[in-house]
């Protein structure tokens, strides 16, 4: 019989426990929980609460579990991984000894540090796969300082670019989500054990203690906030999902640059699937999937949102349904960032086709225009109504040209020209890239 249910309950209808299990999420959190059980027990232990040898019991105990490992407890039978480990550990070393671990603790304030615990390694996971995605992303920019491509606005052809400047404005947009990683890490890392219930405990317990030897930075110091909060994953949820976004846009490019239709890049058949009828295909299935999966953890967002609101103080069951969307974002952001990395790292870049767009879709207008501006001393608005009205009147901009304005035609010195901060211009973008390297202590 249950260790928890005994007291006053009789045995739970089978179905409603199968209903009320976590068990992937326990599966998540297994190692988590016994880390937790030994900082709690030593402290316990520091603190008069237990004696030396009742400890001593405990904690080898939760070493042997540990050894025999999660499969080797039949989970099934309990509501959750807490209850399964405690009967366990009472099994193995009898009540007198393994009915003191649960002292000055509840599930409640156990589960919300295993939660923390486990996020915060998938966090450093993520973390280091971005920074591997980031690093690919600089590489790769490096190489292409000088291959000319037609930059986009609303997906038609604007103006010259690079596609080093392309590829570093992802590498930008990746970096801030790094800095929110951060943030989601910093309050992540900060204990709730100790809280109990939600009331904390009158046994002198050292919350610091167990902090620090969970490797905490802080405590969720309000008892009844420790227990009942999960900004941190949702916040971590909400992270995921920009990072998605962002890796589902450029999932976006990668497609429709390597359609026939662009033709701008190639995909490594590493990463790319076939078609079973059509012999000929190359599919970028792994890109698409990266943006189909965007909308997973967006609705895991979602359903974290909308599981958390209203939600009154403190802890009540329906936490337990937030774990594992959270779960299901990390990692599936995780696989998608290494799948983007291997993409990019193994594509192919086909320089002459995507410069060869440049003689499509009057791109350097903009370059003439200005150049109008500068030689002739026009007003912009009137050398920019000169030269739409040419464009829409079928002149291909090169018709247009005088001999003053010749150079201003060429795509490179157009590229060249833009050394603003931030612009394209090759010794512009050098700069960027060096400044990033020496970030990613690449230099
Ligand atoms: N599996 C539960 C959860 O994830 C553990 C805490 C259970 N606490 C309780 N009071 N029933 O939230």
């Amino acid at each position: 019989m249950d260790i928890i249910r005994r007291a006053r309950l009789k045995e739970m209808d089978r179905t409603a426990l199968e209903f009320m299990q976590s068990i992937e999420a326990d599966r998540w959190i297994f190692k988590a929980d016994l880390a937790v059980d030994r900082a709690h027990t030593r402290m316990l232990l520091e603190n008069g609460i237990i004696s030396e040898k009742d400890a001593s019991l405990i904690l080898e105990g939760l070493d042997q579990i540990e050894e025999a490992g999660i499969d080797a407890l039949n989970l099934e039978e309990y509501e959750d991984i807490h209850a399964c480990v405690e009967s366990r550990l009472i099994e193995l070393i009898g009540e007198d000894a393994g009915g003191r671990m649960h002292t000055a603790r509840s599930r409640n304030d156990e589960v919300a540090t295993c939660i923390r615990i486990a996020l915060r390694e998938e966090l450093e996971k993520l973390i280091d796969k971005l920074n591997d995605l980031r690093r690919t992303i600089l590489l790769r920019a490096e190489e292409h300082l000088e291959t000319i491509m037609p930059g986009f606005t609303h997906l038609q052809f604007a103006q010259p670019t690079t596609l080093a400047h392309h590829l570093l404005a992802h590498f930008d947009a990746l970096s801030r989500d790094l800095e929110r990683l951060g943030g989601v890490y910093s309050r992540t890392n900060r204990s709730p054990l100790g809280a109990a219930a939600f009331a904390s405990t009158s046994f002198p317990i050292d919350r610091r203690r167990t902090m620090e030897l969970l490797g905490f930075e802080g405590l969720v110091e309000n008892s009844m906030d420790a227990v009942s909060a999960r900004d941190f994953l949702i916040e971590a949820i909400s992270v995921s999902a920009i990072i998605m976004m962002h890796l589902s846009r450029l999932s976006e490019e990668l497609i429709l640059w390597s359609s026939q239709g662009f033709d701008m890049i190639e995909l490594d058949d590493t990463v790319t699937s076939t078609s079973s009828i059509m012999p000929q295909k190359k599919n970028p299935d792994l890109a698409e999937l990266i943006r189909a999966k965007t909308g997973t953890v967006n609705g895991a967002l979602t359903a974290a949102l909308t599981i958390m609101k209203a939600m009154p103080m403190s802890y009540n069951r329906d936490l337990q349904e937030l774990t594992p969307h959270l779960i299901k974002a990390v990692t599936i952001t995780a696989a998608s960032v290494s799948g983007m990395e291997r993409m990019i790292r193994s594509m192919k870049v086909k320089r002459d086709s995507m410069r060869s767009k440049l003689e499509l879709g009057d791109l350097m207008a903009t370059d003439l225009a200005d150049a109008l501006v500068r030689e002739k001393g026009l007003p912009f608005r009137t050398a920019h109504k000169i030269v739409g009205k040419a464009v829409s009147e079928g002149y291909a901009i090169e018709e247009l040209d005088e001999a003053t304005l010749r150079d201003v035609l060429d795509p490179m010195l157009s590229v060249n020209k833009r050394k603003v901060t931030g612009g394209p211009a090759p010794e512009e973008v050098k700069r960027m890239i060096e400044q990033r390297k020496r970030e990613l202590s690449l230099i």
